[in-house]
């Protein structure tokens, strides 16, 4: 039996990188998977996938910002038994700093990464709130943790991460658990566009010194929709290679061991 055995997921962003490793992983472990991307013709790609893996999982079209886009995709969860899991997973991002950063792109950045979500949770709770369970995963990110040179999507994170716990807060009696997952730089089709140096430098600062893989967030969330996390609620799990726990200190060692030509951590003199 697995661990989602009977449960019915919704996930965001479904349609490739770490949202269609989470449906995929899910599927595996026995849960119906509502496939929903704005990209319609990948997440059905997805969905099939699966569905020739052996699992179950139905495609959507969801823009996250569509409160009607939600109600199609809530009713086609409950044709397949419920709602037992939310995973807010889709998010764009523009490299851009504060200055520079254009209106349009702002609002559109905290239209899909905030308030997605915010609607993604209240077109699901109702019915979470009739199961008396329910639990919630809103992607954020390191950029929710610490300052990221990405300036909407930073401060969109952290209004994820906020108002996961506001949710957890004021859903905790109804059954509903929320908590938010916080991924490194992780190697998906989002970073295609990202400079080589930028990836490179990132892996550098990490202490496990590499990127991520999608399917290594998709165990974290995984976690988090299963049973296995039953007291788990307005929680931030870090998936990032120690990277919040002490990417800045990598850095300083970095330079550090550049200069003296050795690893700072083998020295064996008393400083
Ligand atoms: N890749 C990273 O390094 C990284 C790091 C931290 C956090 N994240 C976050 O993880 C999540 C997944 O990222 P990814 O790297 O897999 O990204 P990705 O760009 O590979 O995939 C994102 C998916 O979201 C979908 N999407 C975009 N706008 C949408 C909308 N309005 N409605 C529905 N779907 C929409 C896209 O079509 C795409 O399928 C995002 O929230 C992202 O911000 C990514």
């Amino acid at each position: 039996m697995g661990q989602m055995q009977g449960k019915v997921v919704i996930v965001t962003g479904a349609a490739r990188g770490m949202g269609a490793a989470e449906a995929e992983l899910i599927a595996r472990e026995g849960g119906a998977v509502v496939v929903a991307d704005v990209v319609a013709d990948q997440a059905e790609a997805v969905a099939e996938g699966i569905r020739t893996a052996g699992g179950r999982a139905v495609a959507v079209a969801l823009d996250v910002t569509s409160e009607s886009d939600w109600a199609s995709a809530v009713q086609v969860a409950e044709e397949l038994g419920g709602i037992h899991a939310l995973v807010n997973n889709a998010g764009i991002s523009y490299r851009v700093g504060l200055l520079d950063t254009d209106l349009d792109d702002w609002n559109q950045v905290m239209a899909v990464n905030l308030t997605g979500s915010l609607l993604g949770m209240r077109a699901v709770v109702p019915v979470m709130q009739r199961q008396g369970v329910g639990s919630i995963v809103n992607v954020s990110s390191i950029a929710g943790l610490t300052a990221y040179p990405a300036s909407a999507y930073s401060v969109s994170k952290w209004g994820v991460r906020g108002m996961t716990k506001v949710a957890a807060l004021e859903f905790a009696p109804f059954g509903i658990r929320v908590n938010s997952v916080h991924p490194g730089i992780i190697e998906t089709p989002m970073l295609d566009n990202a400079p080589d140096v930028m990836k490179t430098a990132f892996a550098s600062a990490t202490p496990m010194k590499r990127m991520g893989q999608a399917g290594e967030v998709a165990s974290a969330v995984l976690f988090l929709c299963s049973d296995g996390s039953s007291y788990m609620s307005g929680a931030e799990l870090a998936v990032d290679g120690g990277f919040t726990a002490g990417g800045a200190f990598r850095g300083v060692l970095n330079e550090i061991e550049t200069a003296n030509g050795a690893p700072v951590a083998l020295r064996t003199d008393r400083a």
